[in-house]
């Protein structure tokens, strides 16, 4: 080893020891006789001291030294004078005897610290410098203790690793797949996997019994901030189960995960319908850090001449518990917020339950004060409360105002990111109909099994059936999915007839494991949690970037190794691919 210590470990108790450090410089600073230099490592800072006094011609080639030159530096640690309590290493200092360059560095483009001045764009194609900083290295390092307690556990409950394959065959359903051409078999391509879902299937047919694999994913669909092109999963399978037991096993993991990496505790999960989370919350994951349900509101408010609500499918609103001060201004902001494109609300209907008990309202015209009164009562609300309400179809009313919701959560300081409220979304429809398409879709993916009462559904009702599937959410995100799979040829095949695949095409594209479905498949069921998510809830950010080494950006571009990027017409014409036709 080149060096005797670490950047981050040396403390009050090595006082008097000469050591040996390697690492960068983070930053110097010259004041008069002394140069002080921050020297940092993937552990931490250390403050190296030279002093013109005693040692004029070392302190004099510090002075040369630039950010981010590599040094070698033999010293002894003294106590410091001037002591920083804030960091693990500020009560000492090195005195340095004697250093050697190990590399020298150009000015960086960015400041490499805590806090940088560095935008996005300058960061992501220096990524590597980007690392450097403290922040972005602790992200990465709580990703490897998620993935290496994920392994811990799942190892203990007696899952098995076992990789499969990155080239595989493209299908129809779910996201758009990225392909790679072949160049032994002209025209003809692989895809990447969206996830390893038939292969998992597929050992579980060979007896394995419980798999998992922390694993690439790629799927080609428009990014946002939690979602990548290529993004990790812990991907599990198990056999001889039921839906409990699944639960229960991965419930028992994501514990595990909260207890080992962050110290919590977290109590057992509740679990709520698919019909719940819709009806309550407008969305099938919901933030349930906070309460502010919906209440339907239609019938009490319908056939006294106010047109947008009596046209309406449905009338629904929230208490906004201590906002009836709210400003017409902010009601102003609100409304601009729901009328977003994205969201699409036309209006946004108030009623203020004012401190002084007097009721006022957007609709004072339509509605009598004791009218408003019963709305108020129906919420349970208090002086002091504002309601919030929309109205419209019932899906896209539902769905506005969990954004609205969710935005008076954020206004409101209900969403803190140390708090973390988990839950599993159960009986999701299995189907949903496209009407583009005109036909219907596997809502998980074609191999979820329907809960077994709902099966005589499947030829006259498809709509109707639930599936036995099941979605685990943290504070509004969706971290993992998961079913209970089919695993009988003939409903297997019945179903792909459902999603509109002819017998031919579905032998084409599943042949493979309808035929495995002939040597006895176990019962089977799964689940696949999306790590870069669990690393972004753990580590407090919105954005999965932050948690991954060398992201994508939003095009979908790693622009620090400029990819995707043409290829040469020497390697287009081995893989017979001719861009000008
Ligand atoms: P699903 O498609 O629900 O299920 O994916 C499982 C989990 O993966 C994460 N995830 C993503 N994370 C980042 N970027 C993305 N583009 C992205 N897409 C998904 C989510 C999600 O919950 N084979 C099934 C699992 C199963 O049935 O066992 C599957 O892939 O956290």
């Amino acid at each position: 080893m080149l060096r005797s210590n670490t950047c981050g470990e040396l403390t009050i108790s090595n006082v008097g020891s000469e050591v040996i450090l390697c690492g960068w410089v983070q930053r110097s600073r010259d004041l008069g006789g002394m140069t002080f230099i921050d020297l940092r490592d993937r552990y931490g800072l250390t403050q190296l001291v030279f002093n013109m006094e005693t040692n004029s011609n070392l302190c004099l080639e510090a002075r040369k030294l630039g950010r981010e030159f590599v040094l070698k530096v033999a010293g002894k640690v003294a106590e410091r004078s001037n002591k920083n309590l804030k960091m693990p290493t500020g009560e000492i200092e090195i005195i340095v005897d004697n250093f050697e360059i190990l590399n020298a560095s150009i000015t960086p483009p960015f400041t490499i610290e805590e806090q940088t001045d560095g935008g996005d764009d300058i960061r992501m194609k220096y990524r590597y410098l980007d690392l450097r900083r403290s922040t972005v290295r602790a992200n990465l390092e709580l990703r490897h203790r998620i993935a290496i307690e994920t392994r811990n556990y799942l190892d203990r409950e007696r899952f098995l690793e076992v990789e499969t394959p990155v080239l595989i065959k493209s299908t129809p359903e779910g996201a758009r797949d990225f392909v790679v051409p072949s160049r032994m078999n002209q025209g003809q391509f692989y895809a990447l996997p969206q996830s390893p879902q038939t292969f998992k299937q597929l050992l579980m047919v060979a007896g394995f019994d419980r798999y998992y694999q922390i694993v690439k994913c790629f799927r080609d669909e428009d990014l946002r901030s939690d979602r990548q092109p290529e993004f990790t999963q812990i991907d599990c399978e198990m056999s001889f189960v039921d839906r409990e037991d699944i639960l229960q096993t991965f419930e028992g993991m994501v514990r595990h995960l909260f207890k080992s990496v962050k110290g919590i505790e977290i109590p057992e999960l509740p679990r709520m319908t698919y019909a719940d989370a819709m009806k309550n919350y407008g969305c099938d994951k919901p933030d349930i850090r906070f309460a502010m349900k919906f209440v339907e509101m239609t019938d009490l408010v319908k056939g006294k001449g106010f047109k947008v609500f009596d046209d309406a499918d449905i009338v629904i609103g929230i208490n906004a518990e201590g906002c009836s001060e709210y400003t017409r201004k902010q009601l102003d902001e609100l409304t601009e917020f729901i009328k977003k494109p994205q969201i699409g609300a036309n209006g946004l209907i108030y009623l203020k339950y004012n401190l002084d008990g007097t009721i006022k309202s957007s609709v004072d015209k339509f509605y009598s004060a004791e009218e408003l009164q019963k709305w108020a009562d129906l919420f349970g609300a208090k002086k002091g409360d504002l309601l919030l309400l929309l109205a419209g179809d019932t899906h896209k009313t539902r769905n506005a105002m969990n954004e609205l919701r969710l935005e008076m959560g954020t206004r409101l300081g209900l969403r803190d990111k140390n708090k973390f409220q988990c839950l599993w979304v159960v009986d999701f429809p299995l189907l949903e109909f496209g009407e583009e398409a005109n036909r219907w879709f596997a809502m998980h993916h074609p191999f979820t099994s329907p809960l077994p009462e709902d099966l005589h559904l499947l030829e006259k009702n498809p709509g109707e059936i639930r599936a036995n599937a099941y979605d685990m959410v943290i504070n509004g995100v969706e971290v993992g999915g998961g079913s209970i799979r089919i695993h009988n040829k003939q409903l297997q095949q019945q179903m792909f007839g459902i999603l509109g695949f002819t017998p031919e095409e579905a032998h084409y594209q599943f042949g493979f494991l309808l035929n495995a479905f002939e040597y006895g498949a176990p019962p089977h069921g799964g689940i696949a949690f999306g790590l870069d998510r669990l690393c972004s809830l753990f580590g407090g950010s919105d954005s999965i970037r932050d948690f991954i080494a060398f992201p994508k950006n939003n095009s979908g571009r790693d622009v620090m190794i400029d990819a995707p990027s043409l290829i040469h017409p020497e390697q287009l014409k081995e893989l017979g691919i001719d861009l000008k036709s």
